[in-house]
């Protein structure tokens, strides 16, 4: 089997390594606590939290805080922020090391309304300046590696993302990732990876390339293209978090084994939401897996199912046999479990 080379090891510090150069990227939504565990036993070697908020009086609202929360076992824990005043993010950087945050990630590349119309995320690539001032605010209020998440630039013909990078490095910066789209190309078009060679030519920190890898052959081509010593997969991964098994050259699971960490991702999100939020969440996911196996006929059984117990059934009957429509009785006797279980 074809194994993506290890190469160096990455490290954010003296007494800290990635565990392997193949990374999970945060997508707000998606990437949350279950999904970050699953990632993580399935050989992902760095994760970086969905991002958090610096404004205080949002701290303490349900969904800040169920973002911030450190996924066990996993090793460095990276929390992402995004914001505009320097002073305020230093502030909340410290108060997520407080917590136990390993890692903080700042967020350099979002082109969403509602971040950038604060002059954040991706907006701040127009004004060098401030990302300098943040990233030397933050690196001088924590004890623990700063990194940022940036694009190629703020349109395809400028290198303002490279720029950022250099001079994030220089104000205390211990990681890139650089995703190979401009602000203005937000999820439009394919991926480029040359603007990340030529920041890859000029950093002396890691660089992880992002942008539409979702196979070992793509992860290939867009590390040779842009020499980053790792690659951080999004979308990728969503409905196959196997992927990160592919890099690492492990065994890819079979179908029944497929199943099984379906049904592993679906017991975590109800753990973690609670059942009637979880079995929400659980939808778009297995939305997504049923999507790849080809099998998106299925979600007209398994999306109309009205609770956390009625999801696993569903799922342990795939799992006992080929990816199929489930038989009338088994839709009647799950249908009376979601019956009783809303009594
Ligand atoms: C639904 C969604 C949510 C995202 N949320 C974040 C986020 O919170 N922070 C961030 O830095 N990037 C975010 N991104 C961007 C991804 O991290 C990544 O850079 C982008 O999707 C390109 O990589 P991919 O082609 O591997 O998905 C998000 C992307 C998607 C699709």
């Amino acid at each position: 089997m074809p194994v993506m080379a290890n190469t160096n090891t990455i490290s954010l510090s003296p007494s800290m390594a990635l565990r392997s150069p193949f990374a999970l990227a945060p997508m707000a939504g998606l990437t949350d606590v279950p999904f970050r565990t699953l990632a993580w036993e399935l050989g992902a070697g760095y994760m970086v939290s969905e991002m958090v908020t610096v404004k205080a009086e949002l701290w303490e609202t349900g969904k800040s805080r169920l973002r911030r929360v450190l996924v066990p076992g996993v090793n460095p824990n990276a929390v992402q922020i995004a914001g505009h005043d320097a002073l305020v993010m230093a502030e909340s950087a410290k108060r997520l090391v407080g917590e136990g945050v390993e890692v903080i990630d700042i967020n350099f590349g979002c082109p969403a309304k509602k971040v950038c119309r604060k002059a954040a995320g991706s907006a701040l690539l127009a004004d060098l300046d401030n990302i300098s001032r943040i990233v030397e605010s933050v690196a001088g209020a924590v004890d623990v590696p700063v990194t940022i998440k940036t694009r190629t630039g703020l349109t395809v013909d400028d290198e303002a993302g490279v720029l950022a990078a250099l001079a994030a490095e220089e104000a205390g910066a211990r990681m890139v990732v650089m995703h190979g789209r401009s602000r203005a190309c937000r999820f439009k078009g394919a991926a480029t990876y040359e603007k990340i060679q030529l920041a890859q030519q000029r950093l002396t920190i890691p660089l992880l390339v992002n942008g539409d890898i979702d196979s070992l052959a793509s992860a290939q081509r867009a590390r040779q293209i842009s020499g980053a010593d790792g690659v951080m997969i999004g979308r990728g991964a969503i409905g196959q978090p196997w992927i990160f098994a592919e890099l690492a050259g492990k065994p890819l699971p079979n179908r029944r084994q497929q199943l099984q960490i379906m049904l592993r991702h679906l017991k975590l999100m109800h753990e973690f939401y609670g059942p009637e939020q979880g079995m929400r969440i659980a939808r778009k996911h297995i939305e997504a897996y049923l999507g790849r196996m080809n099998a998106s006929h299925l979600c007209r059984e398994f999306m109309p199912l009205d609770s956390a117990q009625a999801q696993v059934l569903w799922l342990r009957r795939q799992s006992s046999g080929p990816l199929a429509c489930v038989s009338p009785e088994a839709v009647a006797e799950i249908a009376h479990i979601q019956m009783n279980s809303a009594a």
